[in-house]
């Protein structure tokens, strides 16, 4: 069976990758993970410079979710060049390296970087609810986030195509209104595939201690409970852009991960489900080849988008 599909020019083997921050670095995951089985591993968010990150509390769990404020802790560009990527690199699937930062400057800097020491594709983390975009001022003279603003994705995902031969993943949000238009704006600019979603804008209190539940008051909501919602999402996007679509939001099993593919989506993340079971991504790619045998279909990139209203 043919199970590989491409991200631009980044040929995966299989669809199933597992999403920025719920893998770490991939070596927290090798006595539980066959590393080498999986298509891509996407890996935690790094920043050009070290990150403590968020306050604790910064994880709290909600009904069918799971709320977080890690704030991109992170131990910055030169760490991770010199000691995580290494390590990395001996891994026989693709690394996509996760990046954020508060300009086009800083990001082109930090994949530039990347680039010298042969990262073939990167995640541009356009959209984490949980920092605070301090320096960052929108076209509208406001600080927010990129992805929540189509002309700010636009001159970004520009800004930074022009000075790189990386295959450049944007990395979308979920807290927009309509998520076509910045999928469309990042196409545009010269992004080679989409991301979606990040996590939801989310809080929880605690009742007997009238209290947030995180210390960050504000979190991301990921897990079930906003599997359909980002399916939408997928769906949606998939059918106005002609780049393809990475999936994920509340994935927990092969049949989530089918779902995700029909809906769009050339590959699928699997994120808070690591959590919850470790080596869940290897199921998930033995499910969806069940799936594909099951229903006679001899190519995945044949179930992309199957779905018909
Ligand atoms: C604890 C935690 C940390 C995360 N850290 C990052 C991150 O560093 N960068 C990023 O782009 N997304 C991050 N995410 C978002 C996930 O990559 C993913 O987009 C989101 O959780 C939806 O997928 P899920 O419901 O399968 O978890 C994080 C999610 C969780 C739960």
């Amino acid at each position: 069976m043919q199970t590989s599909v491409r991200l631009g020019k980044l040929k995966l083997k299989n669809p199933v990758t597992v999403a920025s921050g719920t893998f770490g670095y991939a070596q927290e995951f090798k006595e539980l993970v066959d590393l080498n089985a999986l298509g891509a591993i996407i890996t935690k968010t790094i920043t050009l410079n070290p990150r403590l990150g968020n306050p604790v509390p910064r994880l709290a769990e909600t009904s069918s979710g799971m709320l977080n404020a890690i704030g991109l802790q992170n131990e910055g560009l030169d760490n991770f060049i010199s000691i995580k990527l290494p390590l990395l690199q001996r891994i026989k699937t693709k690394i996509i390296v996760s990046v954020s930062a508060n300009s086009a400057e800083e990001f082109i800097h930090c994949v530039q970087a990347l680039e010298k020491v042969n990262v073939e594709a990167v995640e541009l983390n356009l959209s984490c609810p949980n920092i605070k975009y301090a320096k960052l001022k929108s076209s509208k003279g406001k600080a927010r986030i990129f992805a929540q603003d189509e002309n700010d994705t636009f001159s970004l995902i520009n800004a930074v195509a022009k000075k790189t031969n990386l295959v450049l993943i944007a990395k979308l949000s979920p807290n927009v209104t309509d998520i076509t238009g910045i999928a469309m704006a990042a196409e545009k600019a010269g992004a080679h595939a989409l991301s979606l979603v990040n996590t939801f804008s989310a809080m929880a209190i605690d009742i007997n201690t009238l209290k947030p539940r995180l210390a960050n008051v504000n979190g991301g909501l990921s897990g079930p409970a906003i599997k359909p919602i980002a399916v939408k999402m997928v769906y949606d996007v998939a059918q106005a852009v002609n780049i393809p679509v990475l999936g994920m939001g509340g994935i927990m099993n092969s049949d989530d991960a089918v779902e995700f593919i029909l809906a769009g989506a050339t590959a699928i993340g699997v994120g808070t489900a690591n959590f919850v079971q470790p080596n869940v991504s290897m199921e998930i790619i033995k499910g969806i080849e069940q799936y594909c045998k099951k229903n006679n279909i001899k190519d995945i990139n044949k179930l992309i988008g199957m779905f018909r209203v």
